[in-house]
């Protein structure tokens, strides 16, 4: 629950953590929740869920006003499990595990196309309010400090080169695609195989197109929030990022 030194005493605490997709945002928030033994919100998971089922029911990712309805009825829930000292989430979206759909290659575009609608930011933002809970939440996301917890007691702005940031993505769709092969559903992702440049172009272009479009979008674009800490990951370890992140969390008092 908030400490005296909240400035909303009666609500939950929450650490933001924001910025471009490969930065490292889900590691730290995952590894940063185990540690302070609070709730986990991957923002990101509820924008591909919307992305991924309009797909599969033939919703114009156009049509704003459909995607917003769709949704609104849908019955999002997630599964908090701590694996490696990390806390993860599995996404169940009415009453069906879409933990691996969401994750694959192919729900990438989908989410960043829906998310640059507002009537849908508007429906998820009052989901992502809603896991405001004791003891506290990590969030991350794009806007997660700018507009859904403009009250964060501590924002991180997570950021790494475009290069680096692919060569992660990279990494976890290949490690997604051994976990996956090991459930025999491996064909399910689009990770790239083979020629491994190549492939690694692909996934830099991507990249880039997505950061394009999160940054320049006119509802809620992914910027740092003014009183966010920029952390650039590009020659940073994991370990290091952390080691920040506590340092940070300890300053405000919120390790207690
Ligand atoms: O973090 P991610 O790759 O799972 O995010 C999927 C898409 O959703 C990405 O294009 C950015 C967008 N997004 C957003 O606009 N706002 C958020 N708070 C989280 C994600």
């Amino acid at each position: 629950m908030g400490n005296a030194d909240s400035p909303n005493p009666g609500l939950a605490d929450v650490v933001t953590i924001d910025g471009p997709s490969g930065a490292g945002k889900g590691t730290v928030a995952g590894l940063l929740a185990a540690r302070l033994g609070w709730h986990l919100l991957d923002s990101g998971a509820l924008y591909r869920v919307v992305g991924v089922v309009a797909e599969r029911r033939g919703v114009d990712l156009a049509d704003a006003d459909a995607l917003a309805d769709m949704a609104r009825g849908l019955d999002i829930a997630f599964t908090e499990s701590v694996t490696d000292d990390a806390v993860s989430v599995a996404v169940v979206v009415d009453g069906t595990d879409e933990t691996s759909a969401i994750r694959a290659a192919e729900a990438e575009d989908p989410a960043s196309r829906v998310a640059a609608v507002t009537d849908v930011r508007t429906v998820l933002g009052d989901v992502q309010r809603s896991f405001r809970r004791p003891p506290g939440l990590v969030a991350d996301g794009r806007d997660m400090g700018t507009v859904v917890f403009p009250d964060a007691r501590l924002k991180i702005f997570l950021t790494a080169s475009v290069g680096v940031r692919a060569e992660r993505r990279m990494r976890q769709l290949a490690a997604d695609r051994r976990r996956l092969k090991d459930q025999h559903a491996g064909d399910s992702l689009r990770a790239p195989r083979g020629d491994s440049a190549a492939a690694l172009t692909a996934v830099r272009a991507r990249t880039e197109a997505r950061d394009q479009r999160d940054r320049t979008r006119d509802v809620s674009p992914l910027v740092p929030a003014t009183d966010a800490v920029t952390i650039d990951s590009t020659a940073l370890s994991i370990d290091s990022v952390m080691t920040e992140v506590m340092a940070l969390v300890r300053k405000r008092g919120l390790d207690r």
